[in-house]
C-alpha cells in the first residue's frame, strides 16, 4: 500500500483479453459508455458460450433492469440521503419548508431553483392562478366520462386533451426544437416552456376537482379570485351555490402542507417518465399525462389507499398483533412501510404526523388513528421490521388525514398527482435546458432465438407440452351468450363459420 496514490478513477481489467483500462469518476460516478471501449473477439476464447447477439465485438454492456444503480440524469432539484432520512428540495431541508414556505412559493423553487422575491412571486403566483380555467370544450371532454369512471382515468385523459387545445404548445406543429431551443439561449422557447408549466399547474387542480364533481353529476365550479393554490382546490370540488364560499382555514394549510410534501421526490417512476418520454420531444400535455398514468400504478401512487383499506381490515388495534405475524410470515405487506430509498424514517411520514393532529382538531379523531399508532409502535419494536430497516413512509398517514377531510378512496392519487405536476415540470425543463439532451433510449440484453429460416403454416407443429405464456389465452366475452356461440355466419368471401366452442 506504500506507493499508493488515490486517483479519482476505476482501473478495470478485462480477464477475456488482459486488457486494462482506466475509467474516471466524476460525482462518485461512471460513465457506462466508457465500458463500451471494453471489446473482445466474439467466440475467440469461450465458443459457443459467446451468441452473435451478445454483440461481443461492440464492447461490454451494462445491465440494471430496475434502474437499481443507473443515474439516468445529473440534476439539482432534489436530494434524497435515504439512509440518513433527509429530503431536500434544491438544498432547503423538506422541514423547513413544510414549516415556513406554501406550496405554490416550494413549487417555484424546485423549478427555476431559488426562493422567488416578493414581487417574482406574486407575478408567478397571479399566472398560475390565472391559468386555472378550463376551456370550456375541455370541461366537455371531463362530463363525458361515466359517473363511476375511476377519477385518475378521467384524469389522465384530461391532461392529454389539454393538448389538444394548445396547438401552439405542440413541437409536432410548430418545430421539433420548440422547447430544446431554450437550451441554445433562446428567450421565445423558454417563454413558450413557462407558459405550458405555468398553465399545467393552474390547471391541475381544476381537472382534479372536475373528476370529482362528474362523479357526483354536479356542475364544475369556475376557479374562484383571491384564495391559495390548495384554497382554489377546495373551493372548485366542494362550493355550490353559497356566496363567498371559504374553504376552512386548517384544511386549506393541511393541504397546502400535503401538496408542498408531494411536490417532487427525484427520479421516482412517473419523474423518470416524464424525462423519458420527453425526450422524445413530445409536447408537455402528453408526457404529463404518460407520467399520470405512471403513477396511477398501486406500487406508486396507490399506497396511500391502500394503507386505509388495511387499517380497516384490521378492524381495531386488538388486533395487530394477529396482523403483524401475517406480515412476518410473508402472507400480507405492511403497506406504508418501507422504502426503495429510505432505510430510516421517510422524513416527510414525521411532518405529516403533525398535520393529521391539525386535521383531527377540526374534523375530529380518526377511528383508524388508535389501529395506526398500534401498528407503527409495534412495527418499530420488531426484529423483522428492525433487521430490514422497515420504517414508516409518507402513505401511512396521509391516507388517514385524506379520508378524515372526506375524500373517497381512489381518490387519493389524484391527490398526490396534482402536486407531482410540478415536480415533473421542474425535471422536464431541466432537460430541455440541458444541451446534452437526447432521445432516452435504453439498450436490451437479447436472449432469444438466434436467426431462424420461415416455417410454412403447413409444416408447423403443436407443441406437446406448450410453454406458459407462449399463445394467448381463450378469453371470455363479456355479454356473450349461449346462442352466440352456437350461431354460424359468412365471412366477406362468403365461407361458412362456427363462431367459436364453447
Ligand atoms: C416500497 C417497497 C415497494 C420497496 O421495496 P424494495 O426496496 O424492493 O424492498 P425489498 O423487497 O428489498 O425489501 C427487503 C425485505 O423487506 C421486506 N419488506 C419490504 N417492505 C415490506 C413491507 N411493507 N411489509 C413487509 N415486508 C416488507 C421484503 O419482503 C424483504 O424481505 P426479505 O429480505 O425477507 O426478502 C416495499 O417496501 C413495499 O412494498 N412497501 C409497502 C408499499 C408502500 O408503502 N409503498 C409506498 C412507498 S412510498
Amino acid at each position: 500500500m506504500g506507493s499508493f496514490t488515490p486517483k479519482q478513477s476505476l482501473t478495470v481489467l478485462d480477464n477475456r483479453t488482459g486488457n486494462s483500462y482506466e475509467v474516471p469518476i466524476k460525482n462518485n460516478a461512471i460513465q457506462a459508455t466508457a465500458f463500451t471501449q471494453m471489446k473482445a473477439t466474439p467466440q475467440a476464447v469461450f465458443g459457443a458460450q459467446d451468441r452473435p447477439e451478445d454483440e461481443t465485438e461492440k464492447g461490454i454492456r451494462v445491465s440494471d433492469s430496475a434502474y437499481t444503480n443507473t443515474a439516468a440524469v445529473t440534476s439539482s432539484i432534489t436530494f434524497i440521503d435515504g439512509g440518513r432520512g433527509i429530503l431536500r428540495y434544491r438544498g432547503y431541508p423538506i422541514e423547513q419548508l413544510a414549516r415556513k414556505s406554501h406550496f405554490l412559493e416550494s413549487a417555484y423553487l424546485l423549478i427555476y431553483g431559488e426562493l422567488p422575491t416578493a414581487q417574482r412571486y406574486d407575478a408567478w403566483s397571479n399566472e398560475v392562478l390565472h391559468h386555472t380555467y378550463l376551456h370550456h370544450d375541455v370541461e366537455h371532454v371531463m362530463s363525458s366520462f361515466r359517473y363511476d369512471s375511476h377519477p385518475m382515468a378521467m384524469l389522465i385523459s384530461g391532461f392529454a386533451a389539454l393538448g389538444a387545445f394548445a396547438p401552439e404548445a405542440n413541437p409536432s406543429l410548430q418545430g421539433q426544437n420548440l422547447y430544446s431551443n431554450a437550451a441554445k439561449g433562446n428567450v421565445e422557447a423558454l417563454a413558450q416552456m413557462d407558459k405550458q408549466i405555468m398553465r399545467l399547474i393552474g390547471k391541475a387542480p381544476t381537472l382534479a376537482a372536475a373528476t370529482y364533481r362528474n362523479r357526483q353529476g354536479r356542475p364544475f365550479n369556475r376557479p374562484p379570485t383571491g384564495l391559495s393554490y390548495s384554497g382554489t382546490f377546495l373551493y372548485c370540488l366542494d362550493q355550490l351555490s353559497e356566496h363567498q364560499y371559504k374553504p376552512n382555514a386548517v384544511l386549506e394549510r393541511a393541504l397546502d402542507i400535503l401538496f408542498l410534501l408531494h411536490a417532487d421526490h427525484e427520479m421516482n417512476c412517473s419523474t423518470a417518465t416524464m424525462v423519458h418520454v420527453g425526450s422524445s420531444l413530445v409536447d408537455p400535455y402528453s408526457a404529463v399525462a404518460a407520467s399520470c398514468a405512471a403513477l396511477y400504478g398501486p406500487l406508486h401512487g396507490g399506497a396511500s389507499e391502500a394503507v386505509v383499506r388495511q387499517l380497516i381490515d384490521i378492524n381495531g388495534p386488538e388486533n395487530v398483533p394477529k396482523f403483524i405475524e401475517q406480515v412476518k410470515r410473508k402472507e400480507r405487506n405492511l403497506a406504508g412501510f418501507g422504502h426503495r430509498v429510505y432505510r430510516t424514517t421517510d422524513p416527510r411520514s414525521t411532518i405529516i404526523r403533525e398535520v393529521a393532529e391539525q386535521v383531527f382538531s377540526v374534523t375530529g379523531r380518526s377511528k383508524l388513528l388508535d389501529t395506526a399508532l398500534a401498528l407503527r409502535d409495534a412495527a418499530e419494536k420488531d426484529d423483522y421490521f428492525k433487521s430490514r430497516n422497515l420504517h414508516a413512509n409518507v402513505d401511512f398517514f396521509s391516507g388517514i388525514i385524506y379520508q378524515q377531510m372526506g375524500f373517497p378512496l381512489d381518490f387519493y392519487p389524484v391527490l398526490f398527482a396534482v402536486p407531482r405536476v410540478v415536480g415533473w415540470l421542474a425535471h422536464w425543463r431541466q432537460a430541455m435546458l440541458s444541451p446534452s439532451q437526447r432521445i432516452w433510449r435504453p439498450k436490451q440484453i437479447y436472449i432469444g432465438a438466434s436467426e431462424r429460416d420461415y416455417v410454412d403454416v403447413k409444416q408447423r407443429e403443436e407443441a406437446r407440452e406448450p410453454k406458459y405464456g407462449s399463445g394467448p389465452v381463450s378469453v371470455a366475452h363479456g355479454g356473450d351468450s349461449k346462442r352466440r356461440h352456437l350461431a354460424t355466419y359468412l365471412d366477406e368471401t362468403g365461407k361458412l363459420h362456427a363462431r367459436s366452442k364453447l
